[in-house]
């Protein structure tokens, strides 16, 4: 191919996978790979300048708007940012920049690079009038409507000299948790779910009618300013633009920090590369940005970004692979899930060879086969999934995927109930694979916490037949536990120490560990709170379950039809038997408790114990735990790095208290 060809064939990739991406909000390619391709184009054309088109998709970013929308211009184009992929780009981009200047070291701001869409909003004398996309980044589609469903953005700034004409630039964004129950619902509803957040706010944002758009989860982040018309002087700093923004009511990242010269820049991207998976929401990497305005007013910029700005980008959280085969697996509930065994791939930071097909329903949806390239997707502590597939790399040998109709663990026929995606194994108990699952919920950590009953040791114990229960691990002697393989004698004392230990437990953790199907520990514990006892849940109508704050008629149903099945009131008089106990909760819920009756959010990163631990100790003292401010909390408990719920708690005037103030409170209260 000679380097016309080469360039001719990238120009022509790039621009459908850019109308893919942009218009229809269906990529076919993963960013890296698109990332790999315009690089390549453009070191192409570096090398020779008349390859270089003035319609290249290395000049300009995004594609026409689409019909339906009216267009807006923007006063100011709205530029992107040229990438940095590794600590030589970085360092090359800022001695670009001190050359410039002149000058010896510069401040920077760092700030993470959320992974949504951008917008431009605009608010005339403090009132929000106007939101477009950034199209070609000279016009765009006009989504005010659709802006103005979004709950964080200010319909009217408040505070110190807002300015007559304020525009703001910014990202719209899925928070992961909203992501996540989206397509949840989408998949239990046969819709289609999205490939990733990013998609999903592009896809809710483009929506003709606003009442759609209303419904999704969706947030924002300001990043920068466009057009400002103001009788007061402006900050001279970018950071200190962001804090005015904030204090005119418009979300911006808590996340920034300035620092001077590339190496503390460096410090900040490996720090953001830890915490990234412990974030709300996906970020693709670390904008660096010249803190100091008029440095940047005397940088510019260079057809489509500019010079004071570059982005880092964090390793891919997708990747493409080949798809090798599909097995089926039975969970603890019966259900059967096709789990797709990968060509291994390095994708969110580790290795994945196993992604999750979720149902039959979805390996329709993405017309996946075996052979396939798919694309995987790998965020935060979500299980990696097979997010798509590349059609056009189809192999002519890829098979079709069938579902099987008997269970592969024990052969019985496999259900599919009405409306239901899933297809189940209803022998319960019988069924190897489902007592497996069971044995394995009832002694993880967070239900009876019984520690060194790993997976290979209750496989052990399925294969010996010597628990047919969850309560038949009470019963276990040292005996049959020093017969198992791998177990000396110092291991089986150990565990059956572990086992009695569990026997002292909470009702909340027991209501979750004998798994009641769609009963997660928010439930349980919320079950528990509100009955205060195993028997007057179990007495419980489907009319009373519905009072319990979560519970719907669907859990509720399970709940009822658990306790009326003969076999599990067994199991739980066997588990009371064998000496379970767990001390009694008093009327209503938690009354008479140091921190009845109070709502509390833990946010930001602490340091001598995790989240999850802060909450429950604050549990049992009788607090109720949210993972959201609002008129109702009592106190925010917050670490380094708190963002938005911070700036909620503050505009609401909520007590804020550190991890240090929260141990004193703690000691006091729980001796
Ligand atoms: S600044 C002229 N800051 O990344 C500077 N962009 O790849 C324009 N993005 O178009 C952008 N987080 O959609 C900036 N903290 C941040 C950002 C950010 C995400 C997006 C934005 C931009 C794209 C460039």
């Amino acid at each position: 191919m000679t380097p016309e060809e080469e360039a001719e064939s990238l120009r022509s990739r790039l621009e459908q996978w850019n109308a893919e991406y942009y218009r229809y909000d269906a990529p076919t390619v993963t960013d890296s790979e698109y990332d790999r391709s315009l690089n390549r184009l453009r070191d192409l054309e570096t090398q020779y300048p008349q390859l270089l088109h003035p319609d290249s998709p290395t000049q300009r970013v995004g594609a026409a708007p689409l019909e339906g929308f009216a267009s807006v211009t923007h006063a100011l184009p709205m530029l992107s940012l040229d990438n940095a992929f590794n600590e030589a780009d970085l360092a090359a981009f800022d001695a670009r920049v001190r050359e410039r200047l002149g000058i010896q070291e510069v401040s920077y701001c760092c700030e993470p690079k959320l992974d949504g869409i951008a917008v431009s909003i605009l608010w005339e004398s403090g009132e929000l009038r106007q939101a477009a996309t950034r199209g070609d980044g000279t016009t765009g589609e006009d989504i005010t409507m659709n802006i103005r469903t979004i709950d964080c953005i200010p319909l009217s700034l408040s505070g110190h000299a807002v300015p007559e004409l304020l525009e703001v630039r910014g990202e719209v964004y899925m928070p992961r948790d909203g992501f996540e129950k989206f397509n949840a619902r989408a998949r239990a509803e046969g819709t289609k779910p999205f490939v990733n957040p990013r998609n999903a706010a592009a896809g809710s944002l483009r929506q003709l009618d606003s009442r759609i758009t209303r419904r999704r989860p969706l947030a924002f982040c300001a990043y920068s300013l466009g057009r400002v018309e103001s009788g007061e002087m402006l900050p001279e700093t970018h950071s200190e633009t962001i804090k005015m923004l904030s204090g005119w009511g418009i979300p911006v990242s808590g996340l920034f920090q300035v620092v001077t010269g590339v190496g503390a820049c460096e410090n900040y991207y490996s720090d953001m590369a830890k915490r990234r998976d412990d974030l709300a929401f996906d970020i693709d990497g670390i904008v660096y940005k010249v803190d100091n305005l008029a440095q940047q007013e005397r940088l510019g910029a260079v057809s489509r970004a500019p010079r004071w700005a570059v982005a880092r980008k964090f390793p891919a959280q997708e990747e493409s692979t080949r798809l090798l085969d599909v097995e089926f697996q039975v969970g603890r509930t019966g259900a059967v899930t096709p789990v797709a065994r990968l060509e291994p791939v390095f994708v969110g930071g580790a290795t994945v060879s196993n992604a999750t097909l979720h149902n039959a329903d979805e390996i329709e949806r993405l017309d996946v086969r075996v052979g396939d390239m798919i694309i995987v997707r790998r965020a935060g502590d979500v299980i990696p999934q097979v997010a798509g597939v590349v059609q056009d790399q189809r192999p002519p040998e890829s098979e079709e995927i069938v579902f099987p109709q008997h269970c592969p663990a024990c052969g019985s026929v496999l259900l599919r109930q009405e409306g239901e995606a899933v297809w189940r194994c209803n022998d319960g108990l019988l069924c190897p694979a489902q007592r497996r699952g069971a044995l394995a919920h009832f002694v993880a950590r967070r239900a009876m916490d019984i520690d060194g009953m790993g997976e290979k040791i209750i496989d052990q114990l399925i294969v010996h037949d010597l628990v047919g229960d969850i309560a038949d691990i009470y019963a276990l002697t040292f005996d049959q536990l020093v017969s198992l393989e791998r177990l000396g004698e110092k291991s089986a004392l150990n565990l059956l120490q572990a086992i009695e230990a569990s026997k002292k437990t909470t009702l909340a953790k027991l209501l979750y560990a004998i798994g009641i199907r769609e009963v997660g520990e928010v439930t349980a514990r919320q079950l528990a709170a509100y009955f205060g006892s195993l028997e007057a849940l179990a007495g419980a109508s489907p009319a009373q379950l519905l009072e319990v704050e979560d519970v719907g008629p669907v859990v509720a149903n399970n709940i009822s039809r658990f306790f009326q099945e003969p076999a599990n009131l067994a199991i739980i008089e066997k588990l009371v038997n064998a000496g379970l106990q767990w001390p009694a909760i008093g009327e209503g819920s938690g009354d008479g408790m140091p921190l009845s009756s109070q709502t509390w959010v833990v946010t930001g990163k602490l340091d001598s114990m995790t989240r999850e631990d802060a909450q429950e100790r604050l549990r049992r003292l009788g607090a109720k735990v949210s993972n959201s401010v609002s008129g109702k909390t009592t106190c925010l408990v917050a670490g380094p790095g708190a963002g938005s719920k911070l700036k909620r708690a503050q505009s609401l005037e909520i007590e804020i208290i550190d991890e240090q103030q929260l141990l004193a409170r703690l000691a006091s209260l729980e001796s």
